[in-house]
């Protein structure tokens, strides 16, 4: 893809696969917009797709799948125990990480409920680079503490880190100091730092974390989920590993790892998870977990024609060219947006392009959720379905106050493969209507507010009536236009 050198063009992303199979999509009129994202109580997560015309929410499960994994659902083995399935997953997991044993989970969280039930105890600390939503709902729910210790790059929104991911070893050691090595369940470190924008961690970071690691006897564990975008991020950023391939990347960091998981919604572009583990010993102490939560040790919930794809799916994102086209494509439009004024984080990151609604809606302060308020105008303005990765997303105190989020974002995620240029061009537009007319955007107060993971399914309305003014404002400008 970036071999590719333009003669009279603009210099644009260029995909290295064709479609073949398409879905249909719907726009409907900005009044029917207005009544679903009311109907949804102004939560993203809420909408019906068949009022969704690009749906941006997540990559999660929804990256495109290549012919290749098509094919191989069709051999699939589904016998309940030993499926052959199983063993060539193993296999392909045990050949890119050489990591002896394997347990399947049905996805990423799943392998976190498994992880958390055996490492965390009551008082128990997990130092990580940054947390990820559901990562930290199974650590304080086993009575873990969470502590962040992304450099202070990673949240700075603009930026020119190229690695913003990365963990400060200092602050390791002072939360070590402080807390005691006895207390530490593991270290996490994350790839592809979901919640600050998709951002890498270097390998050269990972050697410092297991020397730390190797100092006190402490565990250290990968959330591979979003590794292939940090692995085109160390290719490309990181001077060592340039003359490496993606699979002696991925080596050196597994080796530096005891334990990777992963979600296979994101890694392989399927619908699953799982473990791999170093250790004998600790992999049976967790193995007992996923006949009780998932499924037997085979499949673990997965469907074996899903375990198939994901085989081919791991060695898909040994290709430069598969795991290219995401970041490639996000930057495109970081690039665009940059280009315009537009409050994004930088440098891009892989996973999907991140609005920082603290600028973009300056106006509106953090108990009003500017990110979900972005978030919802966005969809009533262009049909594009975005996520509010901000103080929505975060979960009160115990004593009921808000946890305001370092950030206020709107993640655009761009799921590998699935969109084209001109709907990515589209979405560039509608943001740079939005952003003329930002002071249109009101704030959002909960209707209905669930005490875990609110975000998912809590309930909002607007502050004000400025959801109708800007429908009017839209038909002023677009006419007639969808
Ligand atoms: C970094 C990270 N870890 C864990 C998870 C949880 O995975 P799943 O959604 O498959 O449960 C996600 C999902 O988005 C993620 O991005």
């Amino acid at each position: 893809m970036a071999k590719v050198k333009f003669f009279g063009v603009e210099s644009i992303p260029l995909e290295m696969h064709k479609v073949r199979i398409v879905q249909k999509l719907n726009l409907p009129p900005i009044e029917r917009r207005l009544e679903a994202i009311t109907e949804a109580g102004n939560n993203t997560f809420l909408l019906r797709n068949a009022d969704v015309f690009l749906d941006m929410l997540t990559d999660s499960g929804v990256n495109a799948m290549s012919d290749q994994q098509q094919a191989a659902m069709m051999i699939a083995d589904d016998s309940y125990a030993g499926s052959a399935t199983f063993t060539r997953l193993e296999n392909k997991l045990r050949e890119i990480f050489g990591m002896p044993f394997f347990l399947p989970a049905h996805q990423g969280r799943a392998c976190e409920n498994i992880l958390s039930q055996v490492l965390v105890s009551p008082g128990s600390v997990v130092p990580m680079n940054y947390h990820f939503t559901t990562t930290k709902a199974h650590i304080t729910l086993n009575g873990g503490i969470v502590e962040e210790l992304v450099g202070d790059a990673g949240l700075e929104v603009v930026s020119a880190h190229p690695f913003k991911g990365n963990m400060d070893i200092a602050k390791l050691r002072q939360v070590i100091a402080r807390h005691g090595a006895d207390r530490i369940a593991f270290v996490r470190m994350e790839a592809g730092t979901n919640l600050i924008g998709g951002q890498p961690f270097s390998v050269a970071n990972l050697g410092e974390i297991r020397q730390v690691c190797d100092e006190f006897g402490l565990m250290l564990v990968l959330d591979a989920s979003l590794l292939a975008d940090n692995l085109h991020f160390i290719k490309e950023r990181e001077a060592d590993c340039r003359d490496l391939s993606i699979r002696e990347i991925t080596r050196r960091m597994a080796d530096l790892c005891d334990v990777i998981y992963f979600s296979a919604r994101k890694l392989g572009c399927v619908r699953g998870g799982g473990i791999c583990i170093r250790d004998e010993a600790f992999y049976r102490r967790m193995r007992g977990l996923v006949p009780l939560y998932e499924g037997f040790l085979t499949y673990g919930g997965m469907s074996v024609r899903e375990m198939e794809a994901l085989t081919v799916g791991l060695e898909e994102t040994m290709d430069e060219d598969v795991i290219n086209q995401g970041p490639q494509f996000i930057r495109y439009m970081v690039d665009e947006l940059v280009r315009r004024g537009i409050p994004v984080i930088t440098p891009a990151g892989g996973l999907g392009c991140h609005i920082n609604a603290m600028e973009f809606v300056d106006h509106i302060p953090q108990a009003r959720y500017p990110a979900g308020a972005l978030a919802s105008a966005l969809y009533l303005v262009s049909g594009i379905r975005g996520m509010e990765r901000g103080t929505l997303s975060e979960q009160r105190e115990p004593d009921g106050s808000e946890v305001f989020a370092n950030m206020e974002l709107v993640r655009l995620a761009l799921p590998r493969r699935v969109f084209t240029l001109s709907q990515v061009k589209y979405t560039i537009d509608r943001l740079t209507w939005l952003y003329a007319n930002r002071r249109k955007i009101g704030g959002l107060v909960f209707t209905e507010e669930p005490e875990i993971l609110r975000f998912f399914y809590g309930r909002l309305a607007p502050v004000s009536d400025w959801q109708t003014e800007l429908v009017a404002r839209f038909r002023q400008d677009f006419g007639d236009s969808l």
